[in-house]
């Protein structure tokens, strides 16, 4: 059992593994298949998005468990083209997953898309660049998100993709300050000063891409393989969401395969529990030894405010 917890600033406890379900290709009977192994492995924290097309296999793995559903930890997100429609996007996910309410509900990245676009999901100009809806207030769509918990639909809300510069747009006038930042935190892109800064405003760090993304790149790391050895741990997954989770921060691995499944849950807390100060200062030190890398970049053409993101070309609109 993923026992596990951290205390989010509303009162509201979040298992500290969550199964992530993002997929390349949509496969919904193996995203199913994977979040009820995943419940009846333990798991009591699933994280999807209206984005990935994948909250109806979530809500038939959810059901197929038998695991009540508020025993799970459930979290989706709106997507940019929705930030107009806060309500109508949450209304859809809840049906789509089969429940009254979320337990947490993010904005998947602070860039709102034209909504009357070319395409619903990813709008482009004929010059191949996104097309933003440069006149909408990311405080706005805050105070949509705000509502949402009023009205009871959510219990917590959060960002997703926020740097710090992005956070302080919304934070002066937020109501309700955001629960979490979910962000791609992992050994090669650690963003420790951000963390610093997520610790200052009570606000939780959740690491996607924990492995590094599909093909779990950092499973070859040399660093983290040693320690996994001297340690005694079976996989360098272990160390890589291990690491992490001393950080106090939610780990969403995700994976199909149900020993993988299981294995991320109990390797991460068997680590968890192992590491020692002397691997935490050597992991630290990994990405600013020269393996600082993201996997996730899309090139929005605006300026997000992150470290190590390659200069924005603005979008010529
Ligand atoms: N907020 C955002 O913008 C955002 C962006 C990206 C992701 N996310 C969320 O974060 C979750 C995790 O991120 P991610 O899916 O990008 O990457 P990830 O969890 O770092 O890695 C997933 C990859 O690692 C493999 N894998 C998993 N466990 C393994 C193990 N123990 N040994 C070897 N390989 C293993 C998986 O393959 P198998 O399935 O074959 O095991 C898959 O190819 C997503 O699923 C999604 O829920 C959010």
């Amino acid at each position: 059992m993923s026992s596990h917890l951290i205390a989010l600033h509303n009162g509201q406890n979040i298992p500290a593994i969550g199964l992530g379900t993002w997929q390349p290709k949509p496969n919904a009977s193996e995203i199913a298949r994977a979040v009820e192994h995943g419940l009846k492995a333990g798991y009591r924290h699933i994280d999807c998005a209206w984005f990935y097309g994948n909250e109806k296999a979530v809500g038939d793995g959810l059901l197929a468990s038998g695991v009540p559903r508020e025993d799970v930890f459930v979290t989706s997100k709106v997507w940019g083209t929705y930030h107009r429609r806060v309500e109508e996007s949450l209304d859809q996910t809840l049906a789509n997953l089969g429940t009254t309410y979320l337990d947490l509900y993010l904005v998947h990245w602070p860039v709102a898309l034209n909504v009357n676009g070319n395409h619903p999901l990813m709008p482009m100009h004929p010059n191949g660049k996104f097309d933003i809806d440069e006149s909408r207030d990311i405080r706005d769509t805050w105070k949509a998100m705000e509502a949402m918990v009023k009205k009871g639909k959510v219990k917590a809300i959060g960002a997703s993709n926020f740097s710090q510069m992005m956070l302080e747009k919304i934070l002066p006038t937020a109501e309700i300050i955001p629960a979490v930042n979910q962000l791609e935190l992992h050994l090669y892109n650690p963003q420790l000063k951000l963390l610093d800064y997520l610790k200052s405003k009570k606000i939780v760090p959740q690491a996607y891409s924990p492995l590094g993304s599909t093909g779990a790149p950092l499973l070859t790391d040399e660093s983290a393989t040693e320690i996994a050895k001297k340690r005694g741990l079976k996989s360098t997954s272990d160390v890589l969401l291990g690491y992490l989770l001393t950080k106090d921060i939610v780990i969403l691995p995700k994976s199909m395969s149900p020993s993988r499944i299981e294995s991320n849950l109990t390797g991460a807390l068997k680590a968890y529990n192992m590491l020692t100060p002397e691997d935490i200062k050597i992991l630290d030190g990994v990405a600013a030894g020269g393996k600082q890398k993201r996997f996730t970049m899309p090139p929005w053409g605006i300026d997000l405010g992150f470290d190590n993101w390659p200069a924005p070309t603005k979008a010529p609109l």
